[in-house]
Parts: C-alpha cells; sequence; structure tokens
C-alpha cells in the first residue's frame, strides 16, 4: 500500500464513509463524475458534500453517495483545517444557512397556498435531494432541471441507494419527480418542461439555488424573464440567491452574473413582494453563526453599497437571500 492510499484509509475511517460508496456500482458512477464532469456539474457534488458533512443541521440521507468520496474528503480536510485554526466560520457554513433557508421558505409558501396540487421546479437542480426529504412535498411535483450528464448519473446513484438493503427505507416523499434535461442556457428550456408536465397554470415555486451566478448575465436574465412571463396567471413563489459583485470576482472564470440589488431587479421584471436577506438576518443564522466575530454580521453592520470593508480592506462579498411573487397581489406568508 502506498503512503498516499495509507492516508486516504486513515481520512476515510475518520470520515467514516458509508459502504455502499465503496461498492464496485458507485464507485464507477463516481469515476464518471470525477473524469468525465466539469467543473460547473462538480460544483453539484461540491453542494451534496456540504450538506453531508453538516448532517447535525441538514438531515440528507442521500447526500454522501451523490457527493462521492473526492468530493467528501476535499471538504472535510478544511472543516478540519478551519475548526484546527479556530477560524470564525467552518467551510459549508454558508452552504448550510443556505439550504434551511430555502427549506424554510419552500414549506412556507408551499403553507401559503393553502390545499391544491402544487408544483415546485428546482432550476440547476445538482444533486439537490429534496423531492427525497422534504415530508412538505407529498402534494406537489418536483421538477428537477440540469444537464443531462447529471440528471443520469444521479439518477443512477439514486437506484443504487434504494437498492441497497441498508437502504430501502428511503423512498421520494414528494408526489412525484420527473427529471427535466435541459440546459437552461437555451431558449427552449421551458417548453421541455412543459413537455415533461409542468403547467404554468398551476401553484408553483421556483427554486433557484445555486444556479444564476453560473450563468452568463444575459442567460440568467432570459432564465428570471421567462418565470416572470410564464407564472403571472397563477400562484407563484421564486426562491434565488444572488452573489454580489465582489462575490462573483471571487473565480471570473466560474461566476458571471451578480447583482447588488436584486430587491430592485425582480419587480422590473415583473415580481412583486420582493424580499431579501442576507446571511445572518434572524431568518437566514439557524444558529449557526455563534462566534461574535463572524464575517456576516460584520457585512451585515455596512451598508449595501460598500464594496470594501473600509475596516480592513476586505472585499464585502455577499450572498442574498431573495423571495418574490410572481402574481401581482400575492403575499407569502
Ligand atoms: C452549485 S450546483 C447547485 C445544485 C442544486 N441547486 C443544489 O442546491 O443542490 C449548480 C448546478 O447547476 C447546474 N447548471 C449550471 N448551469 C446550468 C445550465 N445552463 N443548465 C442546466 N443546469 C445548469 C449544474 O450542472 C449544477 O448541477
Amino acid at each position: 500500500m502506498s503512503m498516499d492510499e495509507g492516508k486516504r484509509m486513515e481520512d476515510d475511517l475518520e470520515l467514516k464513509l458509508p459502504e455502499l460508496l465503496m461498492s464496485e456500482a458507485v464507485q464507477s458512477l463516481h469515476a464518471i463524475v470525477d473524469h468525465q464532469w466539469d467543473s460547473l456539474q462538480h460544483s453539484a457534488c461540491q453542494t451534496a458534500a456540504g450538506r453531508a458533512l453538516w448532517n447535525h443541521v441538514i438531515h440528507d440521507p442521500v447526500a454522501e453517495i451523490l457527493a462521492g468520496k473526492s468530493f467528501l474528503r476535499s471538504l472535510y480536510e478544511k472543516m478540519k483545517m478551519d475548526k484546527l485554526n479556530n477560524a470564525h466560520e467552518v467551510s459549508g457554513v454558508i452552504l448550510a444557512v443556505r439550504t434551511l433557508w430555502f427549506d424554510s421558505k419552500l414549506e412556507a409558501a408551499i403553507d401559503s397556498f393553502g390545499d391544491g396540487e402544487s408544483q415546485v421546479v428546482l432550476l440547476g437542480a445538482g444533486m439537490d435531494a429534496r423531492a427525497y426529504r422534504l415530508s412538505c412535498l407529498k402534494e406537489s411535483s418536483v421538477y428537477e432541471v440540469d444537464f443531462a450528464e447529471v440528471l443520469q448519473i444521479k439518477a443512477a446513484l439514486l437506484h443504487e441507494v434504494t437498492q441497497s438493503p441498508k437502504h430501502r427505507h428511503i423512498e421520494i416523499k414528494a408526489k412525484a419527480l420527473v427529471r427535466v434535461p435541459a440546459d437552461i442556457s437555451d431558449g427552449d428550456w421551458i417548453e421541455k418542461l412543459k413537455r415533461s408536465g409542468f403547467v404554468p397554470e398551476r401553484k408553483t415555486i421556483w427554486v433557484l439555488e445555486g444556479i444564476l451566478y453560473y450563468l452568463h448575465h444575459l442567460h440568467a436574465m432570459q432564465v428570471l424573464q421567462s418565470i416572470a412571463a410564464n407564472c403571472s396567471v397563477t400562484q407563484t413563489v421564486l426562491l434565488a440567491d444572488f452573489m454580489n459583485k465582489s462575490s462573483a470576482a471571487l473565480s471570473t472564470s466560474t461566476f458571471h452574473f451578480y447583482n447588488d440589488w436584486p430587491d430592485h431587479l425582480l419587480p422590473t421584471l415583473g415580481f412583486s413582494s420582493v424580499k431579501l436577506s442576507q446571511i445572518g438576518d434572524p431568518d437566514a443564522r439557524f444558529g449557526l453563526l455563534p462566534d461574535p466575530q463572524n464575517l456576516f454580521d460584520k457585512l451585515r453592520s455596512l451598508p449595501r453599497s460598500i464594496q470594501t470593508n473600509p475596516e480592513d480592506g476586505t472585499p464585502c462579498r455577499r450572498l442574498y437571500l431573495v423571495e418574490a411573487s410572481g402574481f401581482p397581489n400575492q403575499t407569502i406568508s
């Protein structure tokens, strides 16, 4: 055994990876992810790794299998170092808060719709397992839109999960789950969604989590415009996160679209009742920011127009969590 292999085994023991992740079938699926996917698609597994390693607050029974060993190991190492260094924030905390924020707003939106069928569209669904983990979706049809390669591997991994004796109890909680392979930068994605059974006249929640900033400006705007145009006739809730300019500048090759004032932008596109939160706001902290020196509370104390922190010269990197209605007179409770 090489030193590298020995070290990896030690990490795996510390990480306590599930047996299923070592099965030949799952390993061969993750080999495709590791070797054939690009960084955009890899972001799906990075997100799942975050949910898996923040499992003390997020119950996602399939996140480890969807994430795969390499992404779990890489985030685990970062979190270990953060803890050793007494960092003010531990890696993955943004993702954990973001996930819990979307979960809570999704549940509130479904409640606000009252009885009857509703639809939930996950744009850039990646390895999101809400259809498997949220019982509030029991009356909802969930549409997962992403690249065909991503959805195929996801379906194959979930097939392995539900076939394994240890995980047989895991099942879809949503009323229905429909996977829609599409590139949302193409103009015809909404047609593909409709052909898959999506009905614009039915109450709908659009979940745009961790997706808009990967799109070019024109495409992100077109996606928002298509949602607004297709959803003005019925109760519609948009849930989306937006990077500000300084956040997107973190990696100009990965991130493209940003907006410093999504609460001003969305009404110009036809959305109403826009509510904006930042990480650390009362509805977006979930007890996960206990350090009084945490970055997010510092940012919240500064005006949103400021791009550089005057105290230490660091960029003000913000992630805005935004909910809005696509229906003129709808309020979201
Ligand atoms: C950071 S992941 C977020 C996944 C998911 N929303 C979640 O929260 O778990 C971004 C996802 O968007 C998908 N994506 C990026 N650009 C896309 C596009 N143009 N069309 C469809 N999916 C896209 C990627 O494949 C990836 O699965």
